[in-house]
């Protein structure tokens, strides 16, 4: 009745931006990520507890951050078929929550596959993904390691709706994701707001889902081929149009900050003097920088030199895995 999983976060290569389904969270297009080590989220869930509990980093999580722990549990219980009993919930991340990394995708993806085990279910990734994809869209994308897409799919239960592993983490060890957080301050706009406001007043929204869906093709070869260049080339033009569409909502919506924008406009200079290096942006001012193992530190000292206050790099991980040891 009580189990511990480990998740790493994921930073998506061709983003998710939209929902077809709010409540079950169902993409327009599917996308495609890379896991990030070190970075780790550690979940202990046990059933049969005296009352519900939730605790995330030392907290006792109150409002729609304990409904949504507690949403999540209520489909294990489904899934198990079984009345568990009420389910006490320790969760801890070792990296800052303002790193935008939406720790949200480590914390639901190991949320999931404890809570399923906690339950005495069988370890199932695709299982899993589909309840870690309930409790935050991204999510769904760590429950396995290397680089994951995660398939729209087209069933209205979302029962198709998953990530697959294209490539475990072993495929390119070279490659590296450096974090250049140049603002620590939570975002203004949380990216469940920010991708509802621009699937329903961005009138390029629907040119996006339609690159989206081909740019997931292209990223899968040029990861196929370990060709850095071209996958750089592809990841920051889906940035630029992942935030084109917000840019274009009403009222308009931009993450970026000016620091992020001449730190991603320098990168093109940095590029020029050989510099393989480049960006992609989430919902928030941080841009995280693709690059190889040679150049990860000329990466951490450029984004230091344009004003990053700190700097995470980061390397392919693994699959959610689960723990002997308990965090209670
Ligand atoms: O899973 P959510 O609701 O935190 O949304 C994540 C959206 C982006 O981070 C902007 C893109 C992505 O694919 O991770």
């Amino acid at each position: 009745m009580k189990a511990t999983a480990l998740a790493h976060p994921n930073i998506a290569l061709v983003k998710y931006w939209g929902k077809r389904d709010d409540a079950l969270i169902l993409p327009h297009q599917s996308s495609l990520s890379l896991t990030l080590s070190p970075l780790s989220v550690t979940t202990t869930v046990e059933f049969g507890a005296a009352s519900d509990q939730v605790e995330l980093n030392g907290h006792t999580a109150k409002g729609s951050e304990r409904d949504r722990v507690l949403r999540l549990l209520e489909l294990v219980r489904a899934q198990a078929k079984a009345d568990l009993g009420p389910a006490k919930v320790v969760s801890r991340g070792d990296f800052p929550m303002a790193a935008g990394l939406a720790s949200s995708a480590a914390g639901f993806a190991a949320l999931a596959v404890a809570g399923r085990a906690a339950a005495g279910l069988p370890s199932e990734p695709r299982a899993a993904s589909i309840l870690a994809r309930m409790g935050s869209g991204s999510a769904c994308r760590s429950v396995q390691g290397g680089f994951c897409e995660w398939q729209r799919g087209e069933r209205p239960d979302g029962e198709d709706s998953f990530a697959v592993q294209r490539f475990d983490a072993a495929h390119w060890p070279d490659v590296r994701m450096v974090v250049a957080i140049l603002d620590r301050g939570e975002k203004e706009v949380k990216s469940r707001d920010g991708m509802k406001l621009t699937v329903d007043t961005s009138p390029y929204y629907p040119a996006w889902v339609k690159d989206a869906e081909v740019e997931v093709v292209q990223v899968r070869e040029h990861i196929a081929k370990r060709d850095l260049q071209a996958l750089g080339e592809l990841c920051e033009r889906n940035a630029w149009r992942m935030h084109a569409t917000s840019f274009a909502a009403n009222p308009p919506l931009s993450y970026m900050s000016p620091g992020t924008l001449a730190l991603i406009l320098h990168l093109k200079e940095q590029r020029k003097k050989g510099i393989p290096v480049w960006f992609t942006l989430d919902a928030g001012p941080n841009p995280v920088l693709l690059t190889d193992a040679a150049h990860e530190v000329a990466a951490e000292a450029l984004a230091r030199a344009c004003g990053a206050v700190d700097v995470i790099r980061c390397v392919p991980g693994g699959d959610a895995e689960l723990k002997a040891e308990h965090l209670f």
